[in-house]
């Protein structure tokens, strides 16, 4: 699974401004995956004149590209539309027309509820169909309400225009990359399978020369995303099978490419070759995102996991045997269906004895047509409300010790984007914390070398080494 995070990905674009431009303010909820998808969304609309705005006033389309891996997140989606309801009628009497859209994995879920319940929503488009979306915008503009949510059979990557280079530029000096979309995992609790369809994996060689291009437009960081990222698998150069530690591999050969990272993996997909490729390739950053969700075997064979935790602590072992300084992150879920106070406490303990740099955990949230929608023995909100206060303490204690031992080190850093202070930037560190130091804007895109000096709340400060 992704990350969960959430952004509002509308981004200026440096186009001059006529009359004629039309423009489109996108708001994305949810996973990297979701960030990836709305450029490449505004990318397509390009083609038909669209420019971005962070205005939403000044939309003539508004799309939500949203999230459905947990209620409140779907909900989020029918309010951002109550308030979108309001602002096109208010934009209908002062005569401006203002398209709505909905995007992503509601869309792909709950299409036809969409349209039922918000009446002023013009067009719902599901993830595997984006490509689409210029022609389903003219089928709107002919007066119908679109609803676009058969997986489509083209390859929706073969039709979505690959990043442009004075956007990409503007989009900063670290991209991401989808590699691999849908998952087969089936976990009892995951509507991935569902809203993302099975795993499809792209070719190298169209991931190759995506990467290439990010690479010409100035990007020195890339993070590989899917759902099952590390299910990735394809066919080389060399009429070789090539799993994900081959795919590294090989975009470690392009030159200016300083950083790579990937995301989200399942643990039965850590193969060797990818171990292997921690030990061997330095661009390969040491920070591993490998959720477990649960450290009750109980509820991991519940969960459909497949993987207890004696497999998950000695697969990390030999991941940090191949790369001492790996650091790790995870993904937790408390009060899956029949979870005791027992099972708490071995998840508990699973921390401890893993220890994580950071992690994210939710209560588990009821998802409709997962089999863990079925299960009995649901466990009462208040349960869960204080066994996930419990871990996020833990968790963020170990994010707080993790940031404190880095203190006095020096690391590599890569230069961002201005910071808050002049004559202040933000970089990434290699285990991607947020670093204040005091730089140059020119030398955005650098890796200098830093000491860390000290770390707040949600990220460190560093001084430059000379
Ligand atoms: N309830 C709560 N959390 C969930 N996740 C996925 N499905 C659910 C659910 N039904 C969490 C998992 C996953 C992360 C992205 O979201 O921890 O790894
Ligand atoms: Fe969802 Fe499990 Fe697939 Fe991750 S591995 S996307 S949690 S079904």
């Amino acid at each position: 699974m992704t990350q969960e995070i959430a952004v509002l990905s509308a981004q200026p674009d440096m186009a001059l401004e006529s009359p004629a431009v039309r423009k489109v303010f996108v708001k994305t909820y949810g996973c990297q995956m979701n960030v990836y998808d709305s450029d490449r969304m505004t990318d397509a609309l390009a083609k038909d004149g669209y420019v971005s705005t962070d205005v939403m006033e000044d939309a003539d389309l508004v799309l939500l590209n949203t999230c459905h891996i947990r209620e409140k997140a779907a909900e989020k989606v029918y309010s951002a539309l109550g308030r979108l309801r309001d602002l096109k009628k208010k934009k209908a009497g002062e005569g401006r027309e203002m398209m709505i859209g909905v995007a992503g994995c509601v869309a792909q879920a709950e299409g036809d509820e969409i349209l039922r319940r918000a009446p002023a929503v013009d067009l719902v488009i599901g993830p595997q169909t984006y490509h689409r979306l210029p022609e389903a915008l003219q089928r709107v503009k002919r007066g119908e309400r679109v609803l676009e949510t058969d997986y489509a059979i083209e390859d929706k990557f073969e039709h979505l225009p690959a990043p442009d280079k004075a956007k990409t530029r503007a989009r900063g000096v670290t991209a991401f990359l989808t590699v691999q979309e849908g998952c087969d995992k089936f976990c009892t609790f995951c509507v991935v399978p569902y809203t993302r369809g099975s795993e499809v994996s792209r070719p190298v060689a169209q991931i190759v020369a995506e990467a290439q291009k990010l690479v010409d437009a100035g990007v020195r960081e890339i993070t590989l995303l899917g759902q099952n990222v590390n299910a990735w698998h394809g066919v080389g150069a060399d009429g070789e099978k090539w799993g994900l530690g081959e795919l590294l591999h090989r975009l470690t050969r392009i030159e200016g490419l300083a950083r790579l990272r990937y995301t989200t993996s399942h643990p039965r997909d850590m193969d060797d070759s990818l171990i292997d490729a921690h030990r061997d390739l330095p661009q390969l950053m040491p920070y591993l995102h490998l959720p477990i969700q649960s450290g009750s075997n109980r509820i991991l064979k519940a969960m459909n996991r497949r993987h207890t935790t004696a497999e998950y602590i000695a697969l990390i072992a030999r991941i940090k045997a191949a790369r001492p300084d790996l650091a790790l992150s995870g993904d937790f879920i408390v009060g899956f269906p029949g979870e005791t106070d027992e099972d708490f406490e071995d998840t508990l303990r699973l921390v401890e004895t893993v220890g994580y740099a950071q992690a994210f955990s939710f209560k588990y949230s009821t998802r409709p047509g997962t089999p863990g929608a079925d299960l009995g023995d649901q466990v009462p909100e208040d349960v869960k409300a204080k066994r996930l206060e419990r871990l996020q303490a833990l968790l963020l204690k170990q994010q707080n010790e993790f940031a404190q031992q880095c203190i006095g080190k020096t690391i590599d850093l890569l230069l961002e984007k201005p910071g808050r202070m002049p004559g202040q930037l933000i970089g990434r560190s290699p285990w991607l914390q947020s670093v204040n130091v005091d730089a140059n804007a020119s030398q955005i895109g650098d890796i200098v070398s830093v000491r860390i000096t000290g770390a707040g709340p949600n990220s460190l400060f560093a001084e430059v080494v000379s």
